[in-house]
């Protein structure tokens, strides 16, 4: 049973999700402000009314807000020179309290912005705690990105019920129901970027463009150490709805880059992974954070995510199961290393739902929520 202000802040972050598709640096904020037991105002930020969420709602609750008490899932931006800041609005309009589900610290760092103390010191209660789990999660790819300059990492993709990921041949379209695939054009959405590894282009060349829901689409990333990207596939064409970036190696073919970049994509040459012909994928990380790119999704395919998962540089996995046999064929997952079920990877935070005929397992591979 939830109380009184637990129902509050899950509005609030029932608000902050309707911000999903702002870059994942900037956190999802909603608002409410509660009056007498009454919502008078609420807000969020998004990409089509990108004021402040706590600016919103206090917009809407107009008069109402005096003596009443705002219900938001983050600490909010405060900068003291800034003559809109949320602290003037909030003493101007006379709130009596301020509830607080999540501050912005981290367990690696004290990035708290000061906004508490400031608010506390002009007389405004302060509480902060309330569905904190939750509202730390809403906002898992910012709090990654803010503690270590590294995009926060979800792979997914779509298996048969032995763990297939495409038949013996290389068919795996589709192995889920439209119920799902809309689940993964809904996961394109919500990060920056979409990552997939050459095999994946010349087995399926898909488009990697969010169209079964509304929303852009987010820049495409394929991993080629060889360039032996098609210039037909359909990653390099779309240019004006989404740019795309191939990942390749330090002495890859000075002819073949000029093809491509032709085409409209950029090219980003790093040198390879100690112990692996490929890409280092974990320099590529933390090229993309250092470009202000918070969030990725990997699509595939076993190569690409038997990589990441073996160096552990995966936050978050969302896996599609379909009521299918396919026998013998590509598995998702590849050689880990591990021998021992102790170590095993596990996972924290699972959600597990239906879809269709289909379910989905999503789950965080950080056993010990070390991102929040
Ligand atoms: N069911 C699904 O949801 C789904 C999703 C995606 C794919 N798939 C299926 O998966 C299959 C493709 O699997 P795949 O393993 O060939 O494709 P992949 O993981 O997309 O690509 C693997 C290739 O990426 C390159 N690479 C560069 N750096 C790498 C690194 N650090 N680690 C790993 N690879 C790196 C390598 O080629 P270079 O050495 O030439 O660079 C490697 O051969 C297809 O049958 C496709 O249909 C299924």
């Amino acid at each position: 049973m939830l109380t009184t202000e637990e129902r509050f802040m899950q509005m609030a972050i029932r608000l902050a999700h309707r911000g999903i598709g702002r870059p994942s640096r900037e956190p999802l904020a909603g608002a409410v402000i509660v009056a007498d037991d009454r919502v008078v105002g609420c807000g969020y930020a998004s990409e089509r009314q990108p004021v402040p969420a706590i600016i919103a709602a206090l917009d809407k609750a107009g008069g109402l807000a005096s003596g009443a008490t705002l219900y938001t899932n983050i600490e909010p931006c405060y900068d003291r020179s800034d003559e809109e800041s949320c602290v003037r609005m909030l003493v101007e309009c006379r709130l009596a309290r301020v509830v607080v589900g999540a501050t912005k610290q981290t367990q690696h760092s004290q990035q708290g912005n000061g906004i508490l103390s400031e608010l506390v010191s002009r007389r405004i209660e302060v509480d902060t705690g309330v569905w904190e789990h939750g509202c730390r999660e809403v906002n898992e790819k910012y709090y990654k990105y803010s503690a270590t300059g590294l995009p926060f990492v979800t792979v997914t993709f779509a298996q048969s019920l032995d763990g297939r990921i495409a038949t013996g041949t290389g068919d795996s379209q589709w192995i889920s129901g439209a119920a799902a695939r809309r689940f993964a054009h809904q996961l394109r959405r919500e990060h920056d970027v979409i990552l997939v590894g050459i095999g994946t282009v010349l087995a399926d060349d898909p488009r990697l463009t969010v169209r079964l829901v509304k929303g852009r689409s987010p820049l495409r990333i394929v991993v080629d150490s060889r360039l032996r990207i098609p210039l037909i596939s359909r990653a390099l064409a779309n240019g004006a709805a989404s740019h795309t970036l191939v990942v390749t190696g330090k002495d890859a073919d000075g002819a073949r880059i000029r093809a491509i970049t032709d085409m409209g994509a950029e090219i980003l040459q790093l040198a390879g992974a100690p112990n692996h012909s490929g890409v280092d994928l974990v320099r590529l990380f933390e090229e993309l954070g250092r470009r202000g790119i918070a969030s990725v999704l990997v699509e595939g395919g076993k190569g690409i995510i038997t990589s990441l998962i073996s160096a552990r540089a995966v936050d978050r996995l969302a896996t599609v199961i379909a009521p299918k046999l396919i026998g013998q064929g590509t598995e998702a997952i590849g050689d880990l290393g591990i021998t021992r079920l102790n170590e095993a990877i596990a996972f924290s935070s699972v959600h597990i739902r239906r879809l269709g005929s289909d379910i989905i397992f999503d789950g965080r591979l950080s056993a010990d929520d070390t991102n929040l």
